[in-house]
């Protein structure tokens, strides 16, 4: 394959904005159940055994998606190798190995198990582990209906201006990651601690419900407050911060309540900024977290007296106006607006989840939580043609 120019980045953007036109939707009723072209299939559960040494846990993951895994390896190395004239690859195969001792406890572990089982190499399966935290762009929300009930989704939209493909008009690593979605129950003695959406390889979370307590979703924030500098400098050796996906997975692991989840997400210093989007299981509790590295800017939460009955996230703080060419908010407000209160479940939120552009071609799956009941269901997503592709 071919390294991608920023010349070709800009002729594809403008191909892009003709479909970009053409692709917006009225709000979608009557998609759930999942069925239909933009329903590619279910998501296969695994169990992960938290009481299993951590190189263990992921081995009956890793053998089944393996050959997924080393293709998805090899494409994200085929277009590293675009950046810094090959560089980059060195670096990873040279110095990540010696990085993942640094990590903390359990995730070196389990970084180092899925390496020796795949036979990938240890820096390869670091990058990868990196390359989530980073390419990801997202649409999640939390609602409550009349009842109390608290409702938590999310559209994971991954690959972000990686790998056009002029030919099947998708995005080659949206595509390459589809099959290595996976559906994890972490168990403790045999008990479920928490289910999470993941990537096979990959050992944060992104997507996750601790049955009872709270569910969680993270989306990037793409803000040059600070921005990548720590994953810089993290690289180059000042580790002080925590990676993003680390402390979800920690905080699903181990919170014992959603007021100590939403400390946790708070006040830990983190390697770059995100949104956390956090739901519980009582009235009132769902809430955005706008995060830079070092603090907390605003939390944004549920609240019945002033009519707001449900807070939607994509990658742009609450209180600015997204991006012209990047506008999901609008479409998804008008169509939650639409929906109201009264008629607000994990069906109809699907509903709103199925809309171009909140569906678009970089949407990998589709994630639906309940925290009272203990519900995570994913579906993967395609979005045929004519789609927009962001
Ligand atoms: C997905 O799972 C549902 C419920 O278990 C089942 O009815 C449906 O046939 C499955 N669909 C596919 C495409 O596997
Ligand atoms: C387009 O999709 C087909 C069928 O999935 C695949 O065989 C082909 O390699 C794809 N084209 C490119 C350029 O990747
Ligand atoms: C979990 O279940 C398996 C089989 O059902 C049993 O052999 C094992 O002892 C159990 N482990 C724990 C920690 O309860
Ligand atoms: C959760 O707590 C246990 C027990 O203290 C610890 O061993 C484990 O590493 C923690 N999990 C994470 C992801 O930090
Ligand atoms: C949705 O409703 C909220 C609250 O009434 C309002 O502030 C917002 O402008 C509406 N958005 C759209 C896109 O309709
Ligand atoms: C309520 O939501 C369901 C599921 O999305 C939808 O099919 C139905 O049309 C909605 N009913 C009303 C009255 O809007």
């Amino acid at each position: 394959m071919k390294p991608t120019s920023f010349y070709d980045i800009f002729i594809t953007s403008l191909f892009l904005f003709s479909q970009f036109v053409r692709g917006l939707d009225d709000c979608r009723s009557g998609m759930y159940p999942p069925k239909g072209p933009t329903f590619k299939g279910n998501v296969t559960w695994y169990t992960v055994n938290l009481d299993l040494p951590p190189s263990d846990r992921w081995t009956q993951v890793i053998k089944d998606k393996n050959t997924e895994l080393i293709t998805m390896v090899q494409t994200i190395k085929d277009m590293a190798k675009g950046f810094f004239h090959g560089k980059l690859v060195d670096l990873v195969d040279e110095e990540l190995p010696l990085i993942v001792d640094t990590l903390p406890q359990p995730f070196n572990e389990e970084i180092k198990g899925i390496a020796a089982v795949s036979g990938i190499p240890l820096g390869e399966i670091t990058l990868f582990n990196i390359f989530y935290e980073i390419f990801t762009v997202c649409t999640s929300i939390v609602a409550e209906d009349l009842n109390g009930n608290i409702y938590h989704a999310r559209n994971l939209d991954f690959g972000l201006f990686m790998g056009w493909d002029q030919q099947n008009k998708t995005w080659t690593l949206t595509e390459k990651l589809k099959p290595l979605v996976v559906n994890v129950n972490f168990q403790r003695g045999n008990k479920t601690v928490f289910k999470s959406t993941n990537f096979a390889g990959y050992v944060g979370i992104l997507t996750g419900v601790r049955p009872g307590e709270l569910s969680l979703t993270m989306n990037e924030r793409f803000n040059f407050d600070g921005g990548y500098i720590g994953i810089l400098e993290w690289i180059l050796g000042k580790r002080d911060g925590m990676w993003m996906g680390f402390l979800t997975r920690k905080v699903l692991e181990n919170a014992t309540s959603y007021e100590d989840a939403k400390n946790q997400l708070s006040l830990t210093k983190l390697l770059a900024p995100a949104y956390f989007i956090l739901g519980g299981n009582r009235v009132g509790q769902g809430c955005v977290i706008t995060r830079t590295r070092i603090n907390t800017l605003d939390v944004w939460e549920l609240d019945m007296k002033l009519g707001r009955w449900y807070i939607l996230e994509t990658n742009y703080d609450h209180w600015e106006k997204p991006m012209i060419f990047d506008d999901r908010r609008t479409p998804a407000m008008k169509c939650m607006n639409q929906t109201t209160q009264a008629n607000v479940s994990l069906a109809s939120i699907y509903d709103v989840l199925s809309t171009k552009p909140v569906l678009n071609k970089l949407t990998t799956y589709t994630s639906l939580m309940e925290v009272s009941t203990g519900t995570l269901e994913s579906y993967i997503r395609d979005c045929p043609n004519p789609c927009t592709p962001w």
